[in-house]
């Protein structure tokens, strides 16, 4: 994987948001409810306490499933979507070197590899798209932050970007510009730590 200025600015700005939010998350200690903000109690373990951990958005239904299975369904589908980084390479790696090191004939490997990575990218198209179609409702019956509506944009362009690089019917520059967007892994990066930064802001 290439280290771009941008990929390394990303993962400083996740580790940071990862310790404020650590820190955030540290119980101040106290001796009744007066010592706490005003939305904590002092609990029996005499720590300042959410008292709205029982949020009714987390009740909240859609088509009859809660609205944070909905949430843990967008991210197994997210991270089946993201597989695909972990793939290419080896693809790639195997179409180079596979029949030699598990000492097989070179021509049926390849077919049997193309076809294999075929499936993969079917798989990857549906599931990117359910993804994001899963995410939005989810997000929507949910409480949003600035972070997460941005996160989802960015998922919306990764999936328009990649099924305009599937069809046939856009003009070949389009189809090239849609390319570059897509397989650049900014917006895939960025669109993972806002969802990071804001789950940890709303939870
Ligand atoms: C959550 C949504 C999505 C995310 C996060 C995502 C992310 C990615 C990433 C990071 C790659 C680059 C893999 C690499 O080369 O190392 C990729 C490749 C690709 N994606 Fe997506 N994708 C999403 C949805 C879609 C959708 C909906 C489609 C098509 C309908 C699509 C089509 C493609 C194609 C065709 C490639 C491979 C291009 C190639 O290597 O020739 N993606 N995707």
């Amino acid at each position: 994987m290439r280290w771009n200025r941008w990929s390394c600015i990303l993962v400083f700005i996740f580790a940071i948001s990862l310790g404020a939010g650590s820190m955030a998350a540290e119980d101040t200690p106290c001796n009744s409810n007066a010592d706490c903000d005003n939305d904590e109690y002092c609990s029996k373990e005499n720590k300042c306490e959410d008292s709205d951990d029982d949020d009714d958005d987390d009740d909240k239904e859609v088509l009859g499933m809660d609205g944070e299975d909905l949430g843990s369904g967008a991210l197994f589908l997210l991270i089946a979507t993201v597989m695909i980084a972990v793939w290419k390479p080896t693809f790639k790696w195997l179409r180079k070197n596979g029949s030699e090191y598990f000492n097989v004939e070179p021509r049926d490997f390849k077919r049997k590899l193309g076809v294999y990575n075929r499936k993969f990218m079917k798989v990857h198209n549906y599931i990117g798209f359910g993804c994001v179609v899963v995410g939005t409702i989810h997000g929507y019956f949910l409480e949003w932050h600035w972070t997460l509506w941005a996160a989802m944009l960015g998922l919306w362009i990764l999936v328009i970007s990649g099924s305009l690089m599937q069809w046939r019917w856009p003009p070949k520059k389009m189809r090239k510009g849609a390319r570059l967007l897509h397989l650049q892994r900014t917006i895939t990066i960025i669109a993972i730590v806002l969802l990071l930064v804001g789950h940890g802001i709303v939870d």
